[in-house]
């Protein structure tokens, strides 16, 4: 099993950023937790971020060949992006959403997600640890197809 980790604009700042909201793990830090949860579950896991909404397409067509689901937190693109919406129908690999913040206690054009209808599932409010349960809940998943 290969699952692709897609991490969105600015996230590229967590530790810094707005720490009131996204607490003070770093993304390296993630990736890290990510890297380790992906090795003791036996699968393997690329972790990748961009603050480019063309990159992020790229990479999700890109996925099609060698990956058999995307966890991704678009971050700011998730309240705006066909484009990533799009991306995602076209490879049709279940696909679950991450949020650290819970999207739905903040700002009202936070709470609608282009992402969420394309989505397998989504996560919002757990923090880091979505990204594990994240993995988890996909693997589970795609055991359960067979893959
Ligand atoms: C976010 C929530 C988005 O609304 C925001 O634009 C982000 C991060 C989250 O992880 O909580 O950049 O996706």
């Amino acid at each position: 099993v290969r699952i692709l980790v897609l991490h969105g604009p600015n996230l590229n700042l967590l530790g810094s950023r707005e720490q009131s909201i996204y607490g003070t793990t770093t993304l390296d830090e993630i990736d890290a937790a990510i890297a380790q949860a992906a090795e003791s579950l036996n699968i393997a896991v690329d972790t990748r971020q961009s603050n480019v909404e063309g990159e992020l397409v790229t990479w999700i067509q890109e996925a099609r060949t060698g990956y058999h689901g995307i966890i991704i937190n678009p971050a700011a693109y998730t309240h705006t992006s066909v484009a990533i919406r799009d991306a995602l129908a076209a490879v049709a690999l279940p696909t679950v959403e991450v949020h650290l913040s819970n999207i739905y206690q903040r700002e009202a054009f936070r709470h609608h997600s282009y992402i969420a209808g394309v989505a397998m599932a989504q996560l919002s409010g757990f923090g880091p640890a979505g990204y594990l349960l994240a993995l988890q809940g996909l693997l589970e998943h795609l055991l359960e197809q067979g893959t």
